[in-house]
């Protein structure tokens, strides 16, 4: 594990049956979802916490003359009140439903992982009580990507992500991560996989051993919609996190839960828990 991603900077791995079905059913819920009227959609945001439906926005852009292009649908446990308040049909519960599902079958992914990593490191991680330390406030976020909205040869901007670990699935090409030659690499995890790469918060537990991946999202002409789901690992509140290399005394579970505002949304705060 920590070989693999110090060395290539990504994995692959092979989801398991239970998971691959509940990013299908993700899928189709959130293509309903999308697909719904406008209204529907801008209901089904808590503002507090900005999950739910975004609509094209900045979220990754450097500038807001450059919005990403597309919308989205966050889920995180932590705030699952918020949004069921919220939910005002089938089509909201529906997706709610299968974003609890997905986020609960691929949270054991990244917790191996990231246990993986901690023995590759030496260090001694998670204490084995079963309960995950990064389901509560991990977020799921779904993109859609369509002709109408692909109207640059870059979707998203180059960025690195603020949080552990990203865990992404997507139908189709697009995604480009950076190449340690230079320039950028197209990667499409194939049906049935999953693509984890490092966001700021691991390049900082490891020391900088292992690097947060650069990735930006290009338009692809022969495609005309893109559907991608993301599973942003972050500690849950009362994790502590201090590197495994590399400076003492970072707190980076607060880095974590701060780090949201570096792409416009609000930081992760377990005070707004119903
Ligand atoms: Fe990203």
């Amino acid at each position: 594990m920590r070989q693999a991603l110090e060395r290539s900077g990504a994995l692959l791995l092979v989801l398991p049956a239970a998971a691959a079905a509940a990013l299908a059913d993700l899928k189709t819920r959130s293509l309903a979802l999308f697909e719904a009227a406008a209204a529907a959609k801008a209901g089904f945001c808590d503002p507090e916490t900005l999950t739910g439906y975004r609509r094209v926005g900045i979220e990754y852009s450097r500038v807001p003359e450059r919005p990403d292009l597309m919308e989205s649908l966050s889920y995180c446990a932590l705030y699952r009140r918020r949004l069921q308040a919220r939910a005002e049909g089938a089509v909201h519960q529906a997706w709610l439903a299968a974003a609890a599902t997905a986020a609960a079958r691929i949270d054991p992914l990244l917790c191996a992982v990231m246990a993986g990593l901690a023995a590759g490191y030496g260090r001694p991680w998670p204490a084995d009580d079963g309960a995950s330390p990064f389901a509560l406030a991990s977020i799921l976020q779904v993109n859609h990507y369509t002709r109408r909205l692909m109207t640059r040869a870059l979707l998203q901007d180059s960025h690195e992500d603020g949080n552990l670990l990203t865990m992404l699935s997507a139908d189709g090409p697009g995604l480009e991560v950076a190449a340690p030659a230079g320039g950028f690499v197209p990667v499409t995890p194939p049906a049935g996989q999953i693509l984890v790469f490092p966001g700021q918060i691991v390049e900082l537990l490891t020391g900088g051993a292992i690097r947060a991946l650069h990735h930006r999202v290009a338009r692809d002409p022969a495609i005309d919609r893109r559907h991608s789901v993301m599973y942003f690992g972050n500690p849950a509140p009362g994790v502590r996190l201090t590197p495994w290399r590399g400076p003492a005394g970072l707190e980076l579970s607060a880095m974590a839960w701060a780090n949201p505002r570096r792409y416009g949304l609000p930081l992760i705060r377990s005070d707004l828990e119903l």
